[in-house]
């Protein structure tokens, strides 16, 4: 089969969060099980794009209603990836050193979508799936369907993957002119209660829809920002797949961020030495367990909420743990992070900022990793920090529910809490320290942890079976 995926992001060219994680491991283990799978994003300005030798495969010129542009379709030379990665570059619009937040965003993602569906409607070939990944990839099922001038990709079967219903590319209908001539009697699709909705739009168009994991996919059809009748009403079409993580690349023995290589056998050795680098660089006692937060700063995680929890931690429990942040995003929070640092210096610190080494060796060097998440669709970093031995400390919801079994219960490992308070976090980091001072207990699980399979290949199947559904 050939899979075509669309995305955002994909690491290691672009990356804001999990979803570039994901676009950059599922082509690269569909390929394995003998299928064609390629990405296609928008060209940024970011760091690869100037470290690898590029080939140009496409030229064209389309337009957003009066406005007509030019693109170009450039392909990494090496295939560094392990699958064919496709850039298109509209310049003065993609050709931007950030991935989201400007002004223009829908113009730019709009247009973007455009150009992937114009160079598409001239391949002399047909791909047997087109992939889209959440909101901004999501007018493409509805243009391959139903565009005048594209008419021969209808048919094309298209997926979309929802990695985070919150945000779903609200647009006036003054932007409805943007897509390419349609049929008029198919607006209706494209909006929800009278805006342009591009994934609730995808979510009628494509031909299935995916959520990351199978508990987020339930919980959408009670709270889904909005658009909780659309998944109750298309139901039939939607089924959750879990994530899974990229075990080359999230690998204890051959890391290369890590200065120390270690495994099950030896993880208490190795933990402690990159437990020990970190509590010097930050200031910390490398006798407390280390508590992590890793993560945006964004209403989801509830990360607004971590000022106050190490406030009630340390006051209601005492001056017995270290906490260890690591994020950027709201300006508020990382306010409020960054000043926290000036009351409670020794046993607490917060990077703001984004660092893919300091996250690689804060799984590697935390006893813990906090999730607290208000929304959480999957979530990798309970993932990595499992394969790293770090005990995950988790609200129970969407695939952290999916992933972590409290230690309380049968063949349990992590801690788990109910809501994202400030009262059930503080309860939950109170559990995680009981379990760490029963040492046995804790080395035991730490052990087990490391051998939990969350690789891709199963995930990868699942996908494929669904394609062929
Ligand atoms: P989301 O995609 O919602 O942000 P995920 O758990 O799926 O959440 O993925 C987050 C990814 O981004 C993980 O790979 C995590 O390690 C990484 N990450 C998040 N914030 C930072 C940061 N400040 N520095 C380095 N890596 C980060
Ligand atoms: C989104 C979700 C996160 C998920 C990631 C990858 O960003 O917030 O939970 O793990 O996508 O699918």
């Amino acid at each position: 089969m050939e899979i075509i995926h669309v995305s955002a992001e994909c690491y290691p060219v672009a990356k804001v969060g999990g979803l570039a994680d994901v676009v950059g491991a599922l082509p690269k283990y569909q390929q394995n099980l003998g299928h064609t799978a390629k990405v296609v994003m928008p060209m940024y300005r970011t760091a690869f794009l100037y470290r690898h030798e590029w080939d140009v495969v496409h030229k064209g010129r389309t337009h957003m209603g009066n406005w007509w542009y030019e693109y170009t379709v450039i392909k990494e030379h090496d295939n560094e990836l392990g699958f064919d990665l496709y850039l298109i570059d509209i310049y003065g619009l993609l050709d931007r050193e950030g991935i989201y937040g400007y002004a223009d965003d829908s113009e730019r993602f709009t247009a973007f979508q455009v150009a992937f569906v114009d160079w598409l409607g001239g391949w002399n070939h047909r791909p047997d799936i087109v992939h889209v990944h959440d909101h901004h990839t999501g007018l493409i099922p509805f243009m391959m369907q139903y565009s005048a001038d594209y008419g021969h990709l209808k048919g094309i079967k298209t997926i979309l993957t929802i990695h985070n219903a919150q945000y779903q590319g609200w647009m006036g209908w003054g932007k409805g002119t943007y897509l390419p001539r349609y049929d008029m009697w198919k607006s209706g699709l494209l909006d929800w209660n009278g805006t342009i909705n591009p994934l609730a739009c995808a979510i009628r168009c494509a031909w299935k829809v995916t959520t990351v994991s199978p508990s987020y996919m339930e919980e959408l059809r009670y709270s889904a920002n909005g658009l909780e009748p659309l998944f109750e009403y298309e139901k039939g079409k939607c089924i959750g797949i879990l994530n899974g993580i990229d075990t080359q690349v999230w690998d204890t023995e051959t890391d290369p961020y890590l200065g120390t290589h270690y495994n099950s056998d030896t993880v208490e050795a190795g933990k402690s030495a990159h437990k020990l680098e970190l509590c010097k660089r930050f200031h910390l006692d490398p006798s407390k367990p280390l508590i992590i937060f890793i993560g945006r700063f964004a209403l989801e995680k509830a990360a607004d909420l971590l000022p106050t929890v190490i406030g009630d931690a340390f006051h209601y429990i005492g001056r017995t743990m270290n906490f260890l942040i690591l994020g950027s995003g709201d300006p508020n929070v990382e306010g409020r992070l960054a000043n926290l640092q000036s009351m409670v210096a020794q046993d607490y610190h917060a990077f703001i900022g984004y660092n893919e080494q300091l996250s690689h060796q804060m799984y590697a060097g935390a006893d813990f990793l906090l999730m607290p998440s208000r929304v959480e669709p999957c979530g990798l970093n309970q993932m990595y920090a499992l394969r790293y031995g770090t005990v995950p400390i988790v609200r129970s919801t969407g695939g952290l529910k999916d992933t972590v079994i409290d230690y309380g219960d049968w063949q349990g490992f992590g801690v788990r809490f109910e809501h994202a308070n400030v009262g059930d976090i503080t309860h939950g980091i109170y559990r995680a320290l009981e379990l760490y001072q029963d040492k046995v207990r804790f080395d035991e699980i730490r052990q087990r942890i490391m051998h939990i399979d969350h690789s891709w290949e199963n995930s990868a199947s699942e996908y494929i079976a669904l394609y062929l559904s």
